[in-house]
């Protein structure tokens, strides 16, 4: 498989400073030619949507223990599901959560889909979770774009298109580098990237390994991407 060299050098620097997080497996799975579990996956990004890894920590772990499998969590009382989220916030996502749980027992043996197109057909799975879930637990080439993701592509492309517009630019590029060998390590490498050095404000470009490459550090101007909608 053809590399380019910006999921080459991406890849790189996730092996050494990837976040140990409960629901990966570690090392990076490549590494071991292993997937995380789908419902763990699954579970974990739908709890990360509007709700920072710290907070989603304890929530994720109180969940498997209570419910290990999707059939469990789909047999598990609604009230009891929705108590147990209490605290996360947004309760609509507990709500198709449940949902979501219910149709993969019901009409998939309690086995999640293993492509995009069949993952977006759940009920409460957009397009973010459907691709998160297709990379990361099925290896899939799927291009998995989030508020993170599109910091660091606006960046890195010196996009000037303003938001929202300029989303489908920012899922053509991710798409152009997202590797078929390691999709799901290269999401949650962009993920990273852009939760721990290409943050909004004071972006740390000199430990980034896109430095030699990024055009809005040529330009020095990071904080500039992505560009805003003029009110
Ligand atoms: N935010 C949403 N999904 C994530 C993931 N898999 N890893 C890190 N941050 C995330």
């Amino acid at each position: 498989v053809k590399m380019t060299y910006h999921n080459k050098l991406l890849l790189g620097w996730y092996d050494r400073h990837h976040r140990d997080l409960p629901w990966r497996i570690s090392p990076p799975m490549a590494a071991r030619g292993q997937s995380a579990d789908p419902y763990h996956v699954w579970l974990s990004e739908v709890m990360l949507q509007q709700t920072t890894v710290q907070a989603v920590k304890p929530y994720f772990q109180k969940f498997l223990a209570r419910w290990p499998t999707v059939v469990d969590l789909a047999n598990a009382p609604t009230e009891e599901v929705m108590a147990a989220w209490a605290g996360l916030g947004y309760y609509a996502r507990a709500r198709n959560l449940k949902k979501c749980a219910e149709a993969v027992a019901a009409d998939h043996n309690g086995i999640f889909p293993d492509t995009e197109e069949a993952l977006r057909a759940l009920p409460g799975i957009g397009d973010y979770t459907s691709a998160a879930v297709a990379a990361i637990a099925f290896n899939r080439q799927a291009a998995v774009v989030d508020g993170n993701v599109e910091r660091v592509i606006t960046r890195l492309f010196a996009i000037t298109d303003a938001m929202p517009g300029a989303k489908p630019l920012i899922k053509a590029k991710v798409a152009m580098i997202t590797p078929k060998d390691r999709p799901g390590d290269f999401a949650q490498a962009m993920m990273d990237l852009g939760a721990t050095i290409c943050t909004p404000k004071r972006p740390a470009c000199v430990l980034c390994p896109f430095n030699g490459e990024c055009l809005a550090l040529k330009l020095h101007d990071p904080e500039h991407f992505p560009v805003k909608a003029a009110k």
